[in-house]
């Protein structure tokens, strides 16, 4: 699995094997590359809407690669 912040947005899990995603006590099943709002202004929580880019988010990006 790869982590990807981008720089000014989200987080990118990279990854082929499938993940099970749980928002207000529902479960679903998701397979990568997800793209995860790390600035709280997205609508679609957990997932990235864009909203970061009208927000002004800043925060500087990192890449980790898991396994
Ligand atoms: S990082 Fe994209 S909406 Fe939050």
């Amino acid at each position: 699995m790869k982590v990807t912040l981008i720089e000014n947005g989200p987080i990118i899990l990279d990854t082929t094997e499938s993940i099970t995603v749980q928002v207000d006590g529902e479960s679903e099943e998701r397979k990568g590359p997800l793209f995860l709002c790390r600035c709280g202004q997205s609508s679609t929580k957990p997932f990235c809407d864009a909203a970061h880019r009208k927000a002004g988010f800043e925060a500087a990006g990192a890449e980790l690669v898991c396994g």
